[in-house]
């Protein structure tokens, strides 16, 4: 595809996408960053603000209220928290990001991990000190009010027989993935019937969750409650997002959060785009085209040029910073895929919903050699064509030179 490399909307396009992102704290300022007067104008003149600060944002004519971190300012939120002690257990990537994001906010934040594992290591490395504030989890579930499960979710199955009694009325157990609960039928986690359980889910690794508070930004989170016994259980999801980093945060359910996520990452987020540039490639290389010619055409091009003008400004922005020609016959043939690759989605939402996925990976997970099963296929994947050739063409780029 021939972008107009030398258009003056591909250089202002270019711009916005390299612009700090910083700016863009605020639904005002995020939409004030944007450039086209009359995007600017609909959507301040979207949403209300709400007494306590939450706004209502018109999405596509979807009104729905929006929390963000000025409504918890950190004074409140330690007010809130101030008889509670946070345990969060489990320090992958999601411990690491929202543990160090509690602590540097002064929560009363405890971890508990196997002790010496992986795990313990990092945390201690990260500053935790054992018998301070890093424990092993039995203990740091007795000390902790509000118990963050952060295992990897097949843990959380394997570990709930011993951890449920711990879970006593008065505590709230969190988690960041409706996965375990919903699915409980699989993964065994039936919630005691006296305690809250929220969830509170950053869309993203725990490293961009750790990078963007950094940053003084927020990663958007969706906040969730499985059960609700003290009648705070909404408000308490909501703080806690705050507290763990989150910039946005979005009510959904349990439910809706994992069809939703196990849904969007078989797709378009890994899976889906992962297939589609094999299948591009492929064809590509089968018609005579040069590996570097085939991998720039079909992933250089889009994740280096296309999808952050997509991700700065929409679709329209990114097609109007094209070629006639591009524009043309991307906009004729995405109706062809939209309709060929509709039921394969169809297919996998139902895969998700009625609980084959979570099957899949409790069985996946639950293999004593699962973590070289799952480098091997890593290594299948660095192996391939398409991949190294992308090693190669990444070398070139002057902060690889
Ligand atoms: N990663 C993401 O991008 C992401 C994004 C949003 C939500 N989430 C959700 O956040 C939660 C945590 O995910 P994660 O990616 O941070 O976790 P992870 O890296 O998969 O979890 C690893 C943690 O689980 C512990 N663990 C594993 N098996 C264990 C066992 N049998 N007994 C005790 N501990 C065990 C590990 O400890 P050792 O080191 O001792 O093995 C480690 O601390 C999940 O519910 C996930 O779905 C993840």
């Amino acid at each position: 595809m021939a972008a107009q490399r030398s258009s003056r909307a591909l250089r202002l396009a270019l711009r916005q996408a390299s612009a700090p992102r910083v700016q863009q704290r605020t639904f005002i300022s995020a939409v004030n960053a944007a450039s086209r007067p009359a995007v600017k104008q609909a959507a301040v003149s979207s949403f209300v603000q709400q007494t306590r600060g939450a706004k209502t944002v018109d999405f596509a004519g979807d009104k729905e209220k929006v929390y963000e971190r000025d409504d918890w300012p950190r004074d409140k939120l330690l007010d809130y928290f101030k008889n509670d002690t946070l345990a969060l257990i489990g320090y992958g990537s999601q411990g690491h990001g929202q543990g160090l994001n509690l602590r540097d906010n002064g929560m009363n934040v405890i971890v508990g991990v196997r002790k010496n594992g992986a795990s313990w290591k990092e945390a201690e490395q990260d500053g935790w000190v054992p018998g301070t504030n890093l424990f092993d989890i039995d203990e740091a579930i007795g000390k902790g009010t509000i118990i963050m499960n952060l295992l990897s979710d097949a843990a959380q199955s394997e570990t709930w027989p011993h951890i449920k009694p711990m879970l006593t009325k008065g505590k709230t157990l969190y988690f960041s993935h409706g996965f375990s609960p919903v699915f409980k039928q699989q993964t065994g986690v039936e919630v005691p019937s006296d305690i809250d359980v929220i969830l509170v889910a950053p869309k993203g690794s725990g490293r961009t969750v750790r990078t963007l508070f950094r940053e003084g930004r927020g990663i958007n989170s969706s906040f969730a409650v499985f059960q609700d016994v003290t009648g705070k259980a909404d408000e308490k999801a909501q703080a806690l997002g705050v507290a763990i980093g989150s910039g946005y945060l979005y009510k959904t359910t349990f439910e809706k959060e994992v069809y939703s996520d196990l849904y969007g990452e078989r797709g378009c987020l890994m899976g889906g785009i992962h297939g589609m540039f094999l299948a591009q490639y492929e064809v590509l290389r089968e018609k005579g085209h040069s590996p570097s010619e085939a991998f720039n055409e079909t992933v250089e091009e889009a994740t280096q040029s296309l999808y952050p003008l997509i991700g700065a400004n929409g679709m329209d922005y990114m097609y109007a910073a094209c070629s006639t020609t591009a524009r043309r016959g991307a906009i004729d043939w995405s109706k062809k895929f939209k309709d060929t690759l509709k039921p394969v989605f169809e297919e996998l939402y139902d895969s998700v919903k009625t609980g084959k996925e979570t099957q899949r990976t409790m069985e996946y997970a639950g293999r004593k050699d699962y973590r070289e099963a799952f480098e091997k296929e890593m290594e299948e994947i660095r192996e391939m064509e398409i991949w190294r050739a992308g090693k190669a063409v990444r070398s070139l780029r002057p902060e690889n030179a």
